[in-house]
């Protein structure tokens, strides 16, 4: 198995270009689902999770073309030969349940594997579930499936989430688009991944109003059209870049990044004394002083702090001046980094959802293990500011949602090796 070696030595300096966004392509893969006719994409990610995800279409019958070295996907439903989601795709990768909205709404019918639990937490699909049986499925749980049907087809309905759930708000939204009648939405995510998913919804024929706002109104229609769209960019990986000179030192720019992308994260990161600029081109990150502020953060849906950057941040604080106290609200058990960051000469005190971190001088680097894919970026984060090596396994972890995350904090001057194993 591969691993990465980091090797702290000093500030950074250069640009970074950010990708596509993983979570925003993977809901817009299973739109094909909604047509017959072809849907491109663009700017797409190069990353594990999207191959798996074609792997998964695939198994449906849909063809999947990556062209322009990953970067634009052409993809048809033209000939679907099942409805089927098997378990040995759908436990890779929970985002899988993604196809049961779309296959439903055009199919009548479909049989999606349950996920089941992950590393950062129980993450159960029964909103998605709720949201289809508003709208006339009839869902049948059995042998680790959803067994479901919509025999005269879906029908536009009123629903609200009793909490806000991003994979849910897609999965209902990509369904309403072909269901009879108006549906509408309360309490939908607001994420930019949503917006994204609209927009090529519309330039696919959809009727909806309200996105990245909690109330998303959807006039279904009879048939969707193909259509070619960009991806948003990754604002997940634009923040995790962002903490690079943050935690280093030194100035980077982000190249295609965009301050409304990531607005409540950088108000964080400028709390703690680092400056970010919107140019031209991206976001541009400097910290000048020696040690940034000890700042506190709470994760919430968007607008508010991104669970997906909470391990980096926290990163960011083992080395800052005081304590922060970082709550995660999103998930229940998402702070596996924490004790490998201690391995690296990190204080940190975990209880329950709450993480409080006494910034430390300086972290060694440590032999760490990846648990997720936040927490293994976390890590590589932290070996920037260590003195001497850190070596990360099960990098397979990273491969899921960073392409070639060695070679662009390489290009900035980080000392960043992928050893194969
Ligand atoms: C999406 O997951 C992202 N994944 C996650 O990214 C991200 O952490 C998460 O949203 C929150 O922002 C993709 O977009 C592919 P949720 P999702 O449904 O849709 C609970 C990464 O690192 N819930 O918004 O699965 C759930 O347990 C990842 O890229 C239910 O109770 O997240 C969680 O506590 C990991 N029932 C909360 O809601 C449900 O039916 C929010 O989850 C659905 C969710």
């Amino acid at each position: 198995m591969d691993s990465i070696v980091v090797t702290g030595n000093g500030p950074l300096q250069g640009e970074i270009p950010i990708a596509g966004a993983k979570n925003a392509c993977l809901a817009l893969m299973p739109a094909t689902l909604l047509t017959d006719a072809p849907l491109t994409l663009t700017n797409a990610p190069r990353l594990s999770d999207i191959r798996t995800m074609s792997t998964l279409l695939e198994s449906l019958g849909a063809e999947v073309a990556s062209l322009q070295d990953g970067q634009v996907l052409a993809l048809s439903s033209h000939a679907l030969d099942s409805q089927r989601a098997d378990y040995d795709i759908v436990r890779k990768m929970r985002a899988s349940i993604l196809v049961l909205g779309p296959l439903l709404a055009r199919y009548g019918q479909a049989e999606v594997s349950l996920p089941g639990g992950c590393a950062i937490g129980a993450r159960p699909v029964d909103l998605h579930l709720r949201a289809l049986e508003a709208m006339g499925a009839e869902l049948d749980l059995r042998d680790g499936y959803v067994h479901a049907r919509a025999p005269g087809g879906l029908k536009g309905a009123v629903f609200e989430f009793p909490l806000v759930s991003v994979g849910a708000t897609e999965n209902a939204l990509m369904a309403a688009t072909l269901a009879r009648g108006t549906t509408v939405l309360k309490n939908a995510a607001r994420e930019p991944e949503i917006v994204d998913l609209a927009h090529c919804l519309r330039r696919m024929g959809a009727r909806i109003e309200g996105e990245g706002t909690s109330t998303l109104t959807i006039e279904g229609v009879d048939a969707l059209g193909g259509a070619t769209h960009p991806v948003v960019a990754d604002r997940i990986e634009l923040g995790t870049f962002m903490l690079a000179p943050a935690i280093a030192g030194g100035s980077v720019e982000c190249l295609g990044g965009r301050l409304d992308l990531v607005q409540s994260f950088a108000e964080k990161l400028m709390a703690t004394g680092v400056e970010v600029t919107q140019t031209e081109r991206g976001l541009r990150v400097t910290r000048r002083g020696d040690r940034v502020r000890a700042t506190d953060v709470v994760t919430a849906p968007f607008p508010g702090f991104p669970t997906d950057l909470q391990a980096q941040f926290m990163a960011l604080m083992c080395t800052a001046d005081g304590t922060a106290v970082l709550e995660e609200r999103i998930f229940e058990n998402r702070f596996m980094h924490a004790p490998e960051l201690t391995r690296m000469g990190a204080r940190i005190e975990v209880h329950g959802g709450t993480a409080t971190v006494h910034g430390v001088e300086r972290l060694r680097g440590a032999p760490v293990m990846a648990t997720d894919l936040r927490a293994s970026v976390s890590l590589i984060l932290a070996g920037l500011a260590a003195e001497g090596e850190t070596v990360l396994s099960r990098v397979y972890h990273l491969d899921r949602g960073y392409e070639r995350v060695e070679e662009k904090l390489r290009g900035c001057g980080a000392r960043v090796e992928r050893v194969k194993g």
